[in-house]
């Protein structure tokens, strides 16, 4: 087993580089099965769940190859049963779905279910592939989807999800006609989804605005390509330079895609530089309160919450810190009292009085932004810090430890083993 021990009370001063976006390139991967031939995709951060994709598209047939973040797809004859174990394994596999029901016509695919964070229905997925003409049945926690060939269609979304977004849109790029998706997420992710498949012949127009139209094509053939950065990677090492009171650049970063962390941050009192693609935030030691409401892009980002209500937990005063995309994203705040914050939940808000201090104990990440949150707060807090439940932060950040090493963070990681354990294989 493996933790992560952290020192805190050093200031981070330096630069890091942000990696390609988990949150994209999942989606990229799963646009291939679109299309024929040799695909090239850069900036791949090397992270588990890159590699639990990776596994789902070679049960489906793919050539896969991931050397120095270049990641290579031979993508050829495919089948539509999607392994059980891998899409258990991680949400983002069903954006498999809607690719192999437009690519083949039929699609095998276990029903994904609830997490630590909420629920996390596919509703929408499944309501709105219906629409473009899928018979879906639901048997034993299987979903099998069938369609000679998908109509377009006019979609109005309930609430713009984004899985349910990329997952129609990459579908409809193969239907018969026009498909128009009305509340559409907007979140930069789409709209690399929308570049990739265009590169890989699509035409699709308006990703970004709540309303994308994709017009149907016979057949996508491959592209290269280069993944976005990751703007989730970037703001959590933004949290982690202000609140450790260091001096903090991250490159490879579009700042645009951070502008309303930028904006809480400087709402912070925090001095920051946006450059074209890089940020430098210089950290305090007294800092002021601000109140966030996670939304949907462009607003607050969900998964910067975690992350940004640890930071207040050291302002000079008290925030309110609102989430509304989850019903329950608050597995952090238990672990966080142990340190020392104040924090009272009441239904989906917060409510974070400043303290002075956080003290190192241990504690344990429940999901992957909230271990993110917890390595944060190692970082500022008194004394040490060990960190377990670690699966789930490497789920999502490349090389977190060297990144966090190199510029100054006290932390590393331990293996450990059980004695009984250790005893009882004997
Ligand atoms: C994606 C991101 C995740 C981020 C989230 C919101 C990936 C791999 N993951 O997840 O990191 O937190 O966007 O920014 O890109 N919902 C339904 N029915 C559906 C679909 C969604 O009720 O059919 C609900 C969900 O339960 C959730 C909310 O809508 O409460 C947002 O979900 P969605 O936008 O779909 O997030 P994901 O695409 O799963």
């Amino acid at each position: 087993m493996r933790k992560l021990l952290v020192e805190g009370g050093n200031p981070l001063k330096g630069t890091v580089r942000i990696s390609g976006a988990k949150n994209s390139v999942l989606k990229l991967m799963a646009a291939s099965l679109l299309g024929t031939g040799k695909f090239e995709i850069g900036d791949v951060p090397a992270i588990k769940d890159v590699y639990t994709m990776i596994g789902v598209l070679e049960s489906l047939g793919v050539k896969a190859k991931l050397i120095d973040s270049k990641l290579t797809l031979e993508v050829g004859e495919l089948t539509g049963v999607t392994p059980t174990d891998l899409v258990q394994e991680m949400r983002a596999s069903i954006q498999v779905m809607g690719p192999l029901l437009a690519r083949l016509g039929w699609v095998r695919i276990t029903k994904p279910g609830g997490c630590a964070i909420g629920d996390r229905p596919i509703d929408l997925h499944l309501k709105n592939l219906r629409k473009l003409g899928a018979d879906i049945q639901e048997e034993h926690g299987f979903i099998t989807a069938r369609a000679k060939r998908l109509v377009g269609c006019e979609i109005v979304l309930d609430f713009p999800s984004v899985g349910a977004t990329e997952n129609i849109m990459m579908a409809a790029t193969l239907a018969e006609g026009t498909t128009v998706i009305h509340n559409a997420a907007r979140e930069p992710e789409i709209v690399d989804a929308q570049n990739f498949l265009n590169q890989m012949g699509a035409k699709i127009f308006g990703a970004g605005s709540n309303s994308i139209t994709i017009h149907g094509v016979d057949s996508l053939g491959n592209t290269n390509y280069r993944v976005i950065p990751d703007r989730i990677e970037a703001g959590s090492f933004l949290i982690a330079g202000a609140i450790t009171q260091g001096k903090l650049t991250v490159e490879n970063v579009i700042p645009q895609h951070l502008v309303h962390l930028i904006d809480k941050l400087k709402e912070n009192g925090f001095e920051l530089e946006v450059a074209a693609n890089s940020i430098t935030i210089t950290g305090r030691n007294k800092f002021y309160p601000a109140n966030i409401l996670t939304l949907p892009y462009p607003g607050f980002a969900t998964d910067l919450q975690p992350q940004y209500l640890t930071l207040t937990c050291l302002a000079q005063g008290s925030s309110l810190i609102r989430e509304t995309v989850y019903s329950r994203r608050f597995g952090h705040v238990e672990e966080l009292r142990r340190m020392g914050a104040n924090i009272e939940v009441d239904g989906n808000a917060a409510l974070v009085r400043g303290v002075k201090e956080l003290s190192g104990t241990s504690v344990r990440a429940s999901d992957l932004r909230a271990g993110a949150a917890l390595v944060i707060a190692g970082l500022a807090a008194n004394g040490q810090s060990e960190i377990t439940g670690v699966e789930h932060i490497e789920r999502g950040y490349e090389k977190l430890v060297d990144k966090l090493q190199a510029v100054g963070g006290r932390i590393r990681w331990e293996e450990w083993t059980s004695h009984f354990l250790k005893e009882n294989e004997k």
